[in-house]
């Protein structure tokens, strides 16, 4: 071996000696970074080793190159560690310098949640999604020909009287609208059939507020139109969507009623839930529990909206947010929805 080669080996064997004693007195990281500078550098001592066996016999090479490369990968290695070790150490230090007491108790953090009314009404659009309704909306301040006319409802008609009407005092033609049912309107003249919509929105009627009644409450029109609709499917519907709400043995009841839009009208009543029909306070002792209005879209509304009544039929109806939100979560008095009262929310 020529004295090259051997002055070499002697040169990686005490930089592979000094090493370790070197590494484990850089105890902060600019100490290492010299250190990494000084052996692996561009012109670190052993760069310069690898560097001077390429000018070396092969055999050399095969001999001398993988104890340069092992030293390097070990070198390589050894540093990382030592690195993660100072910032382990350092981050340690800072933890014990701050004085925390681990066992206290966390600063509890508030967590919201929906509005009953907003659950409930989620989950009657919900349901009603699943059987391919989809969700529209109308604006809350109506004109009298949708919130009335449209609907069969003609300025004499006594089923005004029904529906007490807040009027804007300086814009008489407009009002609050005291139903959806206007947006059924909207959506027959902004679409054609077939037509499947759930309609939520507020709504607002000029009455005294009692225990069930407020003067702003929530509703979910349905509406139904395509070729050879019938009364079935508004039964099949209605049926499929109370027992989704309130459990599948939910007893109901079809009662005839009237509406000016709709022809035939049907009220649906079902069993009372609080005491299984045998009569009770809440369902003031007829076993029963008024649910919604709904029917055959009558033939003037269509005639309204400019649709041949021959060639499409539809079903509504219209349902009370709180009545369904006061029956599933047990609340007694309507004006609990609205007060706001944290007691009361955080347990919903
Ligand atoms: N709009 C009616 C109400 O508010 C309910 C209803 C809707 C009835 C659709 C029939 C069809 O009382």
């Amino acid at each position: 071996m020529a004295a090259s080669q051997k002055n070499w080996k002697a040169r990686l064997a005490s930089l592979e000696k000094t090493a370790a004693a070197s590494l484990a007195r850089a105890d902060v990281a600019p100490k290492l970074e010299k250190l990494q500078v000084r052996w692996l550098g561009r012109k670190g001592l052993l760069t310069q080793l690898l560097k001077e066996l390429s000018r070396m016999s092969l055999a050399d090479r095969r001999t001398l190159g993988p104890l340069a490369h092992r030293l390097k990968t070990d070198l390589t290695q050894q540093i990382e560690e030592r690195k993660k070790r100072l910032r382990r150490e350092s981050l340690q230090k800072k933890l014990q310098d701050i004085s925390l007491d681990s066992s206290l108790p966390g600063v509890p953090c508030a967590v919201g949640s929906l509005h009953p009314i907003t659950q409930v009404e989620r989950e009657i659009v919900g349901v009603l999604s699943r059987l391919g309704f989809s969700v529209a909306q109308g604006p809350i301040l109506e004109t009298d020909e949708y919130n009335f006319q449209a609907l069969n409802i003609p300025p004499d008609h006594p089923a005004r009287d029904l529906q007490d009407t807040f009027y804007l005092a300086d814009h008489p033609q407009l009002l609050l609208r005291t139903h959806t049912s206007p947006v059924q309107i909207r959506m027959l003249r902004a679409h054609r059939p077939p037509l499947r919509i759930a309609a939520p929105g507020r709504v607002f009627r000029h009455e005294a507020t009692d225990a069930s009644h407020g003067a702003v409450f929530h509703q979910v029109e349905g509406l139904y139109v395509d070729r050879r609709v019938c009364l079935a499917d508004l039964k099949s519907t209605l049926a499929y969507l109370f027992r989704e709400l309130l459990g599948p043995s939910t007893l109901l009841r079809f009662r005839p009623s009237y509406f000016p839009f709709t022809e035939p009208s049907a009220e649906l009543d079902v069993g009372c839930l609080l005491c299984g029909g045998q009569g009770c306070s809440v369902c003031k002792k007829s076993g029963w529990l008024e649910m919604l209005g709904a029917g055959m879209v009558h033939p003037k509304v269509f005639e309204q909206a400019g649709y041949s009544g021959s060639e499409w039929s539809g079903f509504a109806f219209g349902m009370s947010v709180e009545r369904l939100a006061m029956l599933k979560l047990r609340i007694p008095d309507i004006r609990l929805l609205y007060e706001n009262d944290m007691r009361f929310l955080e347990q919903f």
